[in-house]
């Protein structure tokens, strides 16, 4: 047994883990190992280290008076933004996104921490306005080059693509890991480890995800994909709301509560990175649809490619990428998109 163990270990990339969860790999290989490459692992990264900001060394962009660019030295990527007469030009610190859609930058200007007003996307390998900041009307420079993060702003954004970001009501990103990590998900463990090291099993006791109902894991996951309560009372959004998929499955015919078959984690390891296997996925809509109980229709049109037909992309304008419309359905030729 021990022997696996560190065998499995030796395979592991070792600079992406910190001690923890290397001790966490010894006897979790099958969750420990692939989450560090997945994207909710890599949603935050520092600028110095990011991948993205490191083979993209020179990236520039320009809207009416201003022109922005950033550039890479040494380690650091440089933001600077101009209207042709002064000048703002400081490190990027943190980014956000793992990458796959987009990333957007967090910098600090006068000891005040601020959202950059363009973002990078991958659709266009190269800048555009962060989400929301087109039709913004920025008033001088610092705010045509980013937008200030409140302490509330930060702990939300650093609390969704970072793990012990806060503390109560305080950012606190001097202990912060960045990424969504086990801890993030599973709860504090060092009562875990302790427990385990001296053989005291009720110690060693981690709650189980296991035990979450349907319901239960949506909300859950909802933490921070966003409930069905909280896009239920915001309505309005129109296509936005595709991101929000815990709000879409719910307004699905196939969903139900208590049948685990229809769970996020039915369809999604979140130790894994996202799977684009069509026939894995069939394989969970067969599980009801191929005379599974309770018994749903089978598919007069096809026997395979499912959440093709039934899951559509949804183009989000200023997003430049196409979300998966979890609100499994029929999709009608010039059908408005049901809200
Ligand atoms: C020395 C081996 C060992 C190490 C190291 C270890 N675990 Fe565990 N873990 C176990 C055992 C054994 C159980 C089952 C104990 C129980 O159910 O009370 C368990 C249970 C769990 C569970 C609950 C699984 C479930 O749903 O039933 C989670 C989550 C978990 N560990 C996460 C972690 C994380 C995160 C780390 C790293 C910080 C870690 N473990 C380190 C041995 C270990
Ligand atoms: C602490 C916040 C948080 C929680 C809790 C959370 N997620 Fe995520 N998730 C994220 C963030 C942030 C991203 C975006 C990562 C990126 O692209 O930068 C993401 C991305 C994803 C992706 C897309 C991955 C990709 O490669 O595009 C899937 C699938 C996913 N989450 C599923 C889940 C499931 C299932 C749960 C519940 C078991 C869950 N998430 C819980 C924050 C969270
Ligand atoms: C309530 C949790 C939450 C908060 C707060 C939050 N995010 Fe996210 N973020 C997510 C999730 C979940 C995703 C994945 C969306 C998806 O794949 O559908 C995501 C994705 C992203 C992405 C990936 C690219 C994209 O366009 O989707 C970027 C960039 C991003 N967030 C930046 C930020 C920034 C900057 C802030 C703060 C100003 C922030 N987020 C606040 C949960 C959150
Ligand atoms: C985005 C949230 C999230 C993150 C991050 C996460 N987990 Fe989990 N984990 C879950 C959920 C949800 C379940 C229950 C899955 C289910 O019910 O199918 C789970 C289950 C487990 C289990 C029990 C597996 C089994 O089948 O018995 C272990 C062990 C575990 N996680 C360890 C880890 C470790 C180690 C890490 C970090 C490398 C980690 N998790 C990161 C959400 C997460
Ligand atoms: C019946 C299967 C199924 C269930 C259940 C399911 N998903 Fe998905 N999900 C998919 C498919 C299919 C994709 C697209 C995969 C691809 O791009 O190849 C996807 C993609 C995603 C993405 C990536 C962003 C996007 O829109 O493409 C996120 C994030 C996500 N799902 C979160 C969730 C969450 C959270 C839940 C639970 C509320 C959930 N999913 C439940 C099938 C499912
Ligand atoms: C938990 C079981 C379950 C799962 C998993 C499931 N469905 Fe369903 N689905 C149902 C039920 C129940 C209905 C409503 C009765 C019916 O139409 O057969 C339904 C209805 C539908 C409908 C008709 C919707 C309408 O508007 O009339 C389509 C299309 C569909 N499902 C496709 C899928 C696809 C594609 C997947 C996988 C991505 C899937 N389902 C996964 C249970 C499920
Ligand atoms: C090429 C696109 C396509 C693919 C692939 C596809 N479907 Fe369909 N499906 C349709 C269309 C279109 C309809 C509506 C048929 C009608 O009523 O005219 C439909 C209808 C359905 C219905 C409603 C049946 C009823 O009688 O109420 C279900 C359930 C369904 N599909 C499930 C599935 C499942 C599960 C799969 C994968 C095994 C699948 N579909 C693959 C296009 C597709």
């Amino acid at each position: 047994m021990t022997a696996v163990v560190f065998a499995l270990l030796a395979s592991l990339p070792a600079a992406a883990f910190g001690p923890a969860l290397r001790e966490c790999a010894n006897c979790h290989p099958a969750q420990a190992k692939p989450h560090p490459a997945s994207a909710m692992a890599q949603a935050l990264e520092p600028a110095s280290s990011g991948a993205l900001l490191q083979s993209h060394r020179s990236l520039a962009f320009k809207s009416g008076a201003f022109s922005y660019r950033i550039e890479r030295h040494g380690n650091e990527s440089i933001y600077t933004v101009t209207d042709g007469g002064q000048t703002i030009s400081t490190p990027l610190l943190w980014s956000f996104g793992a990458g796959s859609l987009g990333q957007t930058y967090v910098y600090s200007w006068g000891g005040q921490l601020y959202q950059s007003r363009v973002s990078f996307y991958r659709a266009l390998d190269g800048l555009d306005f962060t989400m929301g900041a087109r039709n913004s009307n920025p008033k001088d420079l610092t705010e045509a080059a980013g937008l200030r993060m409140s302490k509330d702003d930060q702990v939300q954004c650093f609390s969704c693509h970072a793990t012990h970001a806060a503390q109560g009501r305080n950012p606190d990103l001097l202990h912060m890991t960045p990424g969504v990590q086990c801890e993030r998900c599973h709860g504090e463990t060092g009562n875990h480890l302790a427990g385990l090291q001296s053989g005291n099993a009720a110690q060693a006791h981690l709650n189980s995800l296991h035990s979450l109902s349907t319901e239960g894991q949506s909300n859950f996951c909802g933490g921070c994909h966003r409930t069905w309560d909280q896009i239920a009372s915001s309505p309005g959004l129109g296509v936005l709301n595709v991101r929000f998929q815990p709000y879409r499955l719910t307004n699905s015919k196939c969903y139900d509560v208590d049948d685990r078959r229809i769970a996020c984690t039915a369809c999604h390891d979140p130790h894994q990175p996202l799977s684009h296997d069509a026939a894995a996925y069939d394989r969970q809509c067969q599980a009801c649809h191929a005379g599974g109980k309770p018994s749903a229709h089978a598919c007069k049109v096809a026997a395979t490619g499912c959440s093709g037909c039934h899951m559509p992309k949804v183009e989000v304008p200023d997003a430049h990428h196409s979300f998966t419309d979890h609100q499994i359905r029929i999709v009608r030729a010039n059908a408005p998109y049901p809200e």
